[in-house]
């Protein structure tokens, strides 16, 4: 491209945003991608290149690295880079270098960072997940953690109610010697059950099956008792903010936030977690320490904690201020507000079947019944109350049994699995459809159909779960 004009890094970084145009290089290529910024699959993240260089990003987010997206940079080319500006990212090392080894069972839908899932069939057999079949949503590279040098910050950022604005940082060692609790919790990524929603109109974002959750024990410290002997008092409009030791290309951690008065609820039993279901944390989970927001959206839930403070705002993390929010169906790339939608917290009700699974053919043996597995769960802490099972499009219900922890409503963090049999002695078709719904204990019930709770990031997809299986 010796046809083009050259540009070197002052005038390249000019170009950083919207009304100035938005330059970025790659390579030895400079491009204008104002055109593209609207399309960009991840959204706002786009801009963290404005005026500079992608390589560093793209080295990080490695799905970029194909020959369709190379190919559709190109179309934006506008000029080449001085050769003396040009980035190397060999001196960066290759951050997925520490990648730990994973399951070979779990399904990834992406590598680099690493998402996967387990099969449903699996999924549906442990009340408690296993730890290596349990979901793991990495949104950067896992960081190499040295649990001896490891050291939580911990900060309050207002002098609200009173309180002294102070910093102080904790060991690990100092962790474990608070009282230990343990808690039943089911995390689910607010993106669960994407690729159902994507199916009425494509929706951005990882496409989940509906094994984007787990149910385990969590063991740890309480967010409360550090925040309590520090002096924190409970005020409903302050937040908690959480940071990870994971870092994007411009240094940023991973981050969200949870209201400190969830943080202080004896009732909310927010732990800082050492342990899964009784073992250490493993690296993908958050060793050496994550923090566990029982009945919240996963995102919440900050593996590899690094950071908290007590703070008069949210996170100004992108995951905080412009994901993991809802809008309306109508809501499109073109007219959404992320600064108008609250980030979701608690979860709503929701429901899969595990087994069978979609397009399984049934051998129908002698007692004329149909047996069919899966898990319930809702958020805020309530319990789920009943499971209903219809294979003729909801002439006929079928209440299934119900496997949960015994915990008082309002405290109910663990999911519950249930069992049904429905008899299909009187079955003529070869063919059959099965939904799912459950209701909590609030008598919230999950909405029929996803085309009226659509949204564009496809999150809180917990329409009936629907199934077709073969009856052979
Ligand atoms: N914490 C950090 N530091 N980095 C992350 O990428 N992902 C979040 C949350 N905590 C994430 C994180 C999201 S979106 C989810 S759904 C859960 O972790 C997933 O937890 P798991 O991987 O242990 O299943």
């Amino acid at each position: 491209r010796s046809d083009l004009p050259t540009y070197n890094v002052e005038e390249i970084q000019v170009h950083c945003s919207v009304d100035k145009r938005v330059w970025v290089t790659y390579g030895i290529g400079v491009y204008d991608i104002t055109e593209f910024i609207a399309e960009h699959p991840g959204g706002e993240n786009i801009m963290l290149g404005a005026g500079s260089a992608i390589d560093p990003f793209w080295a990080i987010y490695q799905q970029h690295n194909n020959k369709e997206i190379l190919t559709l940079l190109e179309l934006y080319r506008i000029g080449n880079l001085s050769p003396e500006d040009k980035v190397s990212t060999e001196d960066m090392g290759s951050p997925w270098a520490h990648e730990p080894r994973r399951h070979p069972l779990l399904n990834p839908t992406s590598e680099r960072p690493f998402n996967a899932e387990p099969p449903m069939k699996l999924l549906g057999e442990n009340f408690f997940t296993p730890n290596e079949f349990f979901y793991v949503r990495n949104h950067l590279p896992v960081p190499l953690i040295d649990a001896n040098k490891f050291e939580l910050e911990v900060s309050i950022e207002t002098t609200e109610s009173g309180m002294k604005e102070q910093s102080k940082s904790l060991t690990l060692a100092d962790i474990k010697r608070m009282p230990k609790y343990t808690v039943t919790a089911a995390v689910m990524c607010g993106g669960n059950r994407r690729s159902e929603m994507t199916r009425v109109k494509s929706v951005k974002g990882l496409s989940w099956n509906a094994g984007a959750v787990g149910n385990a024990t969590w063991s740890g410290a309480r967010l409360r008792d550090v925040l309590l002997a520090m002096g924190v008092v409970p005020n409903e409009n302050l937040h908690v903010v959480l940071e990870g030791a994971d870092l994007d290309p411009t240094s940023h951690p991973y981050g969200a936030s949870i209201p400190l008065s969830k943080a202080m609820d004896e009732r909310g039993d927010v732990i800082l977690a050492y342990e899964m279901n009784g073992k250490v944390l493993s690296r993908d989970h958050g060793y050496p320490l994550r923090c566990i927001v029982p009945g919240t959206v996963g995102s919440r839930n900050v593996k590899w904690l690094s950071r908290i403070a007590v703070s008069e705002n949210e996170s100004n993390s992108h995951w905080q201020q412009n994901d993991y929010k809802g809008f309306s169906p109508s809501t499109d790339w073109d007219t959404v507000d992320f600064s108008k939608s609250p980030a979701i917290q608690a979860m709503p009700v929701t429901s899969a079947i595990c087994s069978p699974v979609d397009g399984d053919a049934l051998i129908i043996k002698d007692d004329g019944y149909l047996t069919v597995h899966g898990y319930a769960w809702s958020g805020g802490g309530r319990r789920i109350v009943r499971v209903d099972l219809t294979i003729d499009q909801g002439k006929t219900w079928h209440v299934a049994e119900l496997q949960q922890e015994d915990h008082p409503d309002g405290r109910h963090y663990g999911w519950s699995l249930w069992t049904v049999r429905i008899p299909i002695e009187n079955t003529t078709s070869s063919e059959v459809e099965i939904w799912a719904k459950a209701v909590d204990s609030a008598y919230n019930v999950q909405p029929e159909n996803f085309e009226n709770i659509w949204n564009l990031r496809g999150v809180l997809a917990n329409a009936y779960h629907r199934i077709r299986v073969k009856l052979i």
